[in-house]
């Protein structure tokens, strides 16, 4: 069997280098649980980032993906496959959206929203906040703020206009009538995990009642129970125009969807927006698996009460903490060094920035482990500033 450093050196020499890695090489997964390749045990604090709500190789979606790959795996929108149908029942259920478009990623299911922002309006502008990350498209990565990752690639998508996330005087004097829609993260999860403030959402939904704008919601990261709520908009009692959604939907398996209100599905028509993979039965079969899961599990009940816990101990170990549910940041001063002495500790976590820390661990994860993962972290910070 090769060892890490030889997997390592493989993946150097056919890999384009777009990625940080972390130099572990994952070999199989259980629970809130992974284990590389040299039989080393971690806990897991990432979840694929913010995917894996089930935990990792849940036995309710191994089976429904076992059982569905037998049966069928692809057959193209060119048809009517019954996952699909299902599915996009069960998700009127939960968001309250009316209808829906299954697409394969969390950008594709922006560029989907920004799409359908123009066509259901006529106009062209969009306004997204400061700190927002959207995905890598040319569509997503237009209403994306950090300029490292936009200017390689412009000229994008125009005009898009960028306002103080949480300020409400500023995105005031930025909205027009000339606005197709405004684009938000209900928590910014990349810049960090940081809430919307309730007043601040209020005034996008009172600006929409004077200008007709859209209000599009970026689930993709807050979806599927991470926050306490099937999703973040009912933390704010708001129903947008349209939620883009992925990460969660499957616990793992790639997939992404829209999800709209009447009034736009009502204007959208053949040929404006399509997906050969869309919604493919075997994706919306782990899909399916995922939503049965959560409600049978109460998982949303569990990141809410498992969430306060997590929140509060990370306050004490590091002073500060903000976030809801599970999904939960800390300010800290060597975050990257952080990750790395962790690792060494055998504890999954991710950095958003040189000072940031973001936690969004598997929706399953108990009270035990949480308290395992607390002292860790306890571990690593005395580490961290020992060096
Ligand atoms: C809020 C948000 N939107 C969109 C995306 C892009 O999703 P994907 O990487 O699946 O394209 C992400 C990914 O981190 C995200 O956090």
């Amino acid at each position: 069997m090769n060892s890490t450093e030889e997997w390592i050196k493989r993946e150097k020499d056919v890999h384009i280098q777009l990625y940080r890695r972390i130099p572990v090489v994952f070999e199989r997964g259980e629970g809130c649980w992974l284990y590389d390749v040299e039989g080393n045990k971690y806990l897991d604090l990432v979840a694929g980032i913010a995917v894996c709500v089930l935990g990792h190789c849940h036995p309710h979606l191994v089976k429904k993906i076992k059982n569905q790959v037998e049966k069928l795996i692809h057959t193209s929108n060119l048809y009517y496959t019954i996952p699909q149908i299902k599915l996009a029942e069960e998700l009127k259920n939960i968001t309250g959206m009316d209808k829906f478009f299954f697409c394969n990623s969390g950008a594709e299911a922006v560029e989907a929203t920004l799409k359908f922002a123009r066509k259901t309006t006529g106009k062209k502008k969009f306004v997204a906040f400061t700190g927002s990350f959207h995905g890598r498209t040319m569509g997503a990565l237009s209403v994306t703020w950090k300029k490292i990752f936009r200017e390689p690639f412009e000229p994008l998508i125009e005009p898009v206009v960028f306002s103080e996330y949480n300020n409400v005087e500023d995105l005031k004097r930025k909205i027009d009538e000339n606005v197709a829609a405004v684009i938000v993260e209900p928590i910014q999860g990349e810049a960090g995990v940081i809430p919307a403030k309730k007043e601040f959402i209020q005034e996008i939904f009172e600006l929409k009642e004077k200008y007709g704008f859209l209000v599009i919601f970026d689930e993709v990261q807050t979806g599927f129970g991470r926050t306490g709520k099937w999703f973040a908009k009912d933390h704010f009692k708001v129903e947008p125009d349209m939620i883009a959604m992925a990460k969660g939907i499957g616990s793992g398996f790639p997939m992404g969807c829209v999800g709209v209100k009447e009034w736009v599905a009502d204007k959208l028509e053949y040929g404006n927006h399509a997906s050969t993979f869309g919604g493919n039965p075997l994706a919306c079969s782990a899909a399916l698996a995922t939503i049965e899961t959560i409600r049978k599990e109460e998982l949303i009940k569990n990141a809410e009460k498992i969430g306060k816990l997590f929140i509060e101990g990370v306050r004490n170990v590091f002073g500060n903490s903000r976030g809801l549910g599970l999904m939960i940041g800390t300010k800290c001063e060597n975050a990257p060094d952080l990750v790395k002495i962790a690792l060494k500790n055998n504890l999954l976590i991710n950095a958003t920035s040189e000072k940031s820390l973001r936690f969004v661990p598997p929706l399953v994860i108990s009270k035990e482990e949480v308290e395992i993962a607390l002292e860790k972290l306890e571990v690593c910070k005395c580490t961290g500033q020992i060096k």
